[in-house]
């Protein structure tokens, strides 16, 4: 049985490429035979940037609620708020006392931060020892991550590695990342990755007015309307693709190649796919945003579980550091 566990920041409603990037290959995993899964929501890493509490819990529900929208089977899933489980905060401790000053420093994610961001706090600092403690403590084996939180991993099995050796036994597990070389990098309306940072995302999620504004902003050339148009430099192209079927993408491409259809027409279809395609899932979201009790239950029920798993580990780590 593999343990697989991921988590993702509250930092606001979960957009197209968290979703399709991070979120649905996450739960594909999940259903896999001899796995068992951890997700949570990481609102403790969120507090290195947001301040505003209502944000903070808005957000947290909004990706609660997108997990759920798509498919995240709570009976197979542990799935829980980091900042419920508060035992990973003292594990954090102990793991900043094996965690050596300047591997922090050098973190490549730090130092952008740190140039970028006018509030440099300790939080922003320490970020990647709470992601080893989130890690370490339940065990996981496999950690589904994007590229640019390898390194991160990389801190964790250092930090975990030097533990072990000093207690003279293999206390935490080494974790191994994954990344999905299949899973598209998932352009933003400007041509650019989707990201928050770059406000180029597209939110599945919103009133069909606002999404279809959206969907107009997708930023393209002038080619005339009649003119024959080339598929593969054109971003809303690359946007209707990573959506639509292989048939409804040899049609548009046709559709280009032809002329006579205007990029009008293209983000039109790209609205009416979202429609179509996340029918299920814009309905469940709205549904569960309405419903923050019914959130909770099910959060809870994950919370208990892994508090559980994390006392157990407390337990050993603290008896090999002389606490009990
Ligand atoms: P953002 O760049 O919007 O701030 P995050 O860095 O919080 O997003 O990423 C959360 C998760 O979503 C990560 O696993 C990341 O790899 C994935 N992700 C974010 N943007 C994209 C994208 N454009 N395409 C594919 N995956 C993405
Ligand atoms: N740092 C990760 C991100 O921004 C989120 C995260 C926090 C995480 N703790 C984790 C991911 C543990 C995997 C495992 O994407």
């Amino acid at each position: 049985m593999a343990r697989i566990l991921t988590g993702i920041q509250s930092t606001n409603i979960p957009h197209l490429g968290n979703i399709l990037g991070a979120i649905v290959p996450a739960i594909q995993q999940s259903k896999q035979a001899n796995t068992e899964s951890l997700f949570f929501i990481a609102d403790l890493h969120s507090l290195t940037s947001i301040k505003d509490s209502e944000l903070l819990k808005s957000s947290t529900n909004a990706v609660a609620a997108t997990w759920l929208a798509f498919g995240l089977d709570v009976n197979k899933t542990i799935f829980y708020r980091q900042s419920r489980v508060p035992q990973v905060t003292e594990l954090t401790w102990y793991l900043n006392c094996y965690t050596p000053y300047p591997m922090l420093a050098n973190a490549h994610s730090f130092k952008d931060k740190s140039d970028r961001l006018s509030d440099v706090n300790a939080g922003l600092f320490t970020y990647p020892v709470l992601m080893a403690a989130d890690i370490l403590l339940y065990d996981a084996e496999i950690v589904p991550v994007g590229k640019d939180q390898l390194q991160h991993l990389e801190i964790t099995a250092d930090i975990a590695k030097a533990f072990n050796y000093k207690a003279g036994k293999e206390v935490f597990v080494i974790p191994k990342g994954s990344i999905d070389e299949n899973v598209m990098i998932i352009p933003g309306t400007n041509g650019g990755k989707m990201s928050k940072s770059q406000n180029n995302f597209i939110n599945l999620f919103l009133p069909e007015k606002e999404l279809k504004k959206v969907v107009s902003s997708i930023v393209t050339d002038s080619t005339p309307l009649e003119e024959p148009k080339n598929p593969d430099t054109c971003n809303a192209f690359a946007i209707y693709k990573v959506i639509a079927n292989s048939e409804q993408t040899s049609q548009m491409r046709q559709n280009y190649l032809n002329g006579g259809y205007g990029y009008g027409h293209v983000k039109n279809a790209i609205f009416e796919l979202i429609l179509e395609k996340y029918k299920n899932e814009r309905t469940e979201y709205e549904r569960l945003m309405t419903k923050p009790n019914e959130l909770e239950d099910i959060l809870k029920v994950g919370e208990a579980k892994a508090a559980e798993m994390a006392n157990q580990k407390l337990l050993q780590v603290r008896s090999i550091l002389g606490y009990n």
